[in-house]
């Protein structure tokens, strides 16, 4: 049994996340998204609550045969191994994420080597993604109803409207 853990702030969950997840749960048996209580590169503070992040996860991997979704705080190896996974996995979207990616991932394994990171590339339409970009799509009335799971969808418009 493989289990793999694919983490993140997720705030929100966009296409480019799903898209890394999906493939994860072709590699692994189970895969365990794990949504982070802190932000990590990025920014000043989350626009979703931890439980209202883990909760547009849970509805967008519905469907998703093994994947599930579920907070965490501290370390993420320690994470990985209380739930018994082998691998973060995590998404490559430009050469400008190689970097910190490397760090962390060099990191990870210094700490406990027995944690597999794997990295899968993002797809061309995913490339320029992210959370703030859709943040801030949303906060400004563009379009971006492609970029995100109609949960999130829903959820961003109503943060704009308030
Ligand atoms: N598609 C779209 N966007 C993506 C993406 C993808 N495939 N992959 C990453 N992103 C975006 C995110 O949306 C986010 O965008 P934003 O900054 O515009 O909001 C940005 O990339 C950063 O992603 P984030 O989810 O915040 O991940 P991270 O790479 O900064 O790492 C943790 C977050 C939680 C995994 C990391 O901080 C962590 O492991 N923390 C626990 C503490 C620890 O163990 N540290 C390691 C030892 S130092």
């Amino acid at each position: 049994m493989r289990k793999g853990i694919v983490p993140g702030t997720f705030d929100p969950i966009t296409e480019g996340h799903l898209d890394i997840i999906r493939r994860a749960s072709c590699l692994f048996d189970e895969v365990v998204v794990a949504v982070a209580a802190s932000l990590g590169k990025g920014g000043t503070g989350p626009l979703f609550s931890l439980d209202e992040r883990v909760e547009l996860v849970r509805t967008s991997v519905q469907g998703l045969e093994g994947v599930s979704a579920e907070p965490f705080e501290g370390l993420l190896v320690d994470f990985a191994r209380e739930q018994g996974a082998t691998a973060v996995v995590k998404g490559l979207r430009a050469i400008t994420d190689f970097e910190y990616e490397f760090q962390m991932a060099a990191v990870n394994f210094e700490l406990n080597p027995e944690i597999e990171t794997v990295f899968i590339m993002s797809p061309p339409q995913y490339m320029y993604l992210s959370s703030s970009i859709v943040r801030e799509l949303a906060a400004l009335g563009g379009d971006f109803e492609r970029f995100v799971p109609p949960c999130a969808y829903r959820a961003l418009l109503e943060r704009a409207r308030a």
